[in-house]
């Protein structure tokens, strides 16, 4: 907890989850497949070879999640909808009942007195549009902005906080050149088709959500973290330099500046065509950030842009699982998005992970998770001392869930799911939040 004064009524605090992570039931109602499905039956896919089959059971639990959630007392939910449950082949024909069930989840989420805030993809691509190139393929932002037209035309009623997508550039850097996640390709003219590709996607998405849903508030779910050359070494400066580009910058700065940075703006050059940075600057109304710590870069000439992952410092401190924890990074953070894009924050995702059991008492106790949250808010209200206009933010995760490499090995939620019963205990840091929470809201 904190002694700090409490933060504005309007500051919002809630959750985050996603579809593929939690939901489970991916054969169910009609559901398509999507590259997840098959990155989960890809032999060294995912450690473990665990998958999303079943996840959290939340497609059939999921009331019983709103409920936790209102006993946390968060103000809003940061959930996404799973594309191939609404076109399971990506486009054509749309799925009633996979609509259906999101239509119940708002309800119950509404009636909660919770706010849903939707993203549109959470990494989930249809396995059908894969097969036809994925977002290597400029048809695909087309794909993307009638899907999200079929999501807004059915919610916008109730849903007025939208996403178009999650972290963009994980997705394409380890689905398109180092192959850490679905659909795994490794290929440098893909990368960068990847990135415009998308790019154009969420600009079309922007406009669709702005024309359908009168008074949507519309943001996007940017991940950036420093990146440090490993050992402050000058031969992993360079290495350091273009992973910062494809990390940080070659989403936000076409986006909010209308350009691509130094390093990749030749090379995309190619696939850029008439009129297309101004279809990708579209206003948005706030900047959703995920952070979880810096990252340290390296040459790795076995990689296809002959940068790597390094090691952080010898002496760092690491929590849970060994992420290690910077939270001067976090500010600083939040203070260079404030400087470089003027704009609001959401910070959408930040959490900790860990290997949490239950003691012999049943009851699960993270005390790592509670010291990595206080270290990380007070950094957060340090920024916003400095200047930067953060509006809310969302701890990651609700409940432990499947985690895109790590399977069930690495544990976020502030609540325990046992993976055999699916029995939901909240953990200490749920209470640490309520408490939180509370403080906040008091005035
Ligand atoms: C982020 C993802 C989220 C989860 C957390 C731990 O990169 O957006 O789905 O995996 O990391």
């Amino acid at each position: 907890m904190t002694d700090a004064a409490p933060l504005s009524r309007d500051f919002v605090w809630g959750v985050s989850t996603s579809a593929y992570q939690i939901e489970g039931a991916v054969a169910e109602d009609g559901r398509g497949a999507s590259i997840w499905d098959t990155r989960c039956r890809t032999r060294g896919g995912v450690w473990n070879g665990d998958t999303g089959d079943i996840a959290c059971d939340h497609y059939h639990r999921w009331a019983e999640d709103v409920a936790l959630m209102r006993d946390i007392g968060v103000g809003a939910y940061r959930f996404s909808v799973a594309w191939p449950r609404v076109l399971p082949r990506g486009r054509g024909a749309v799925n009633q009942p996979g609509l259906d069930f999101y239509d119940r989840l708002i309800d119950g989420v509404l009636e909660a007195g919770i706010e849903p805030w939707l993203c549109l993809y959470h990494w989930d691509l249809p396995q059908a549009l894969d097969d036809l190139g994925g977002w290597a393929n400029r048809d695909c932002a087309g794909w993307y902005a009638d899907y999200a037209a079929v999501v807004a035309r059915r919610f916008g009623d109730r849903v007025k906080r939208w996403i178009t997508f999650n972290e963009f550039s994980v997705f394409t850097l380890f689905g398109y050149a180092i192959p850490w996640a679905a659909p795994g390709i490794t290929d440098r003219a893909a990368h960068l088709k990847a990135i415009h590709h998308v790019n154009l996607a969420h600009g079309a998405g922007v406009d669709v959500v702005r024309d359908l849903v009168p008074g949507a508030s519309i943001g996007a779910v940017h991940n950036r973290q420093a990146v440090i050359p490993e050992h402050n070494d000058p031969a992993n400066a360079e290495a350091a330099a273009l992973l910062d580009e494809h990390w940080n910058l070659v989403f936000c700065d076409p986006q909010f500046l209308g350009h691509y940075p130094p390093r990749t703006a030749d090379a995309i050059e190619p696939h850029v065509q008439a009129g297309d940075m101004a279809r990708i600057c579209r206003p948005v109304d706030w900047f959703g950030l995920n952070h979880y710590g810096p990252i340290f870069a390296r040459v790795d000439e076995s990689r296809v842009w002959r940068y790597g992952w390094g090691d952080a410092p010898a002496d760092s401190p690491t929590y849970g699982v060994g992420w290690a924890v910077f939270p001067d990074a976090f500010r600083d953070e939040l203070l260079t998005i404030t400087r470089r894009y003027r704009t609001p924050i959401v910070i959408t995702e930040n959490g900790c992970g860990g290997s949490d059991t239950p003691d012999e008492n049943g009851a699960v106790n993270d005390p790592h998770r509670i010291a990595y949250l206080t270290l990380y808010h007070a950094k957060m209200r340090e920024a916003m001392a400095a200047g930067a206009d953060v509006r809310g933010y969302f701890l990651w995760s609700l409940l432990d869930n499947f985690e895109w490499g790590s399977g069930y090995g690495n544990r976020f939620g502030i609540v325990h799911v046992d993976f055999q019963t699916l029995k939901r205990t909240p953990k200490a840091s749920a209470r640490w939040y309520a408490d939180l929470i509370r403080h906040n809201q008091k005035f």
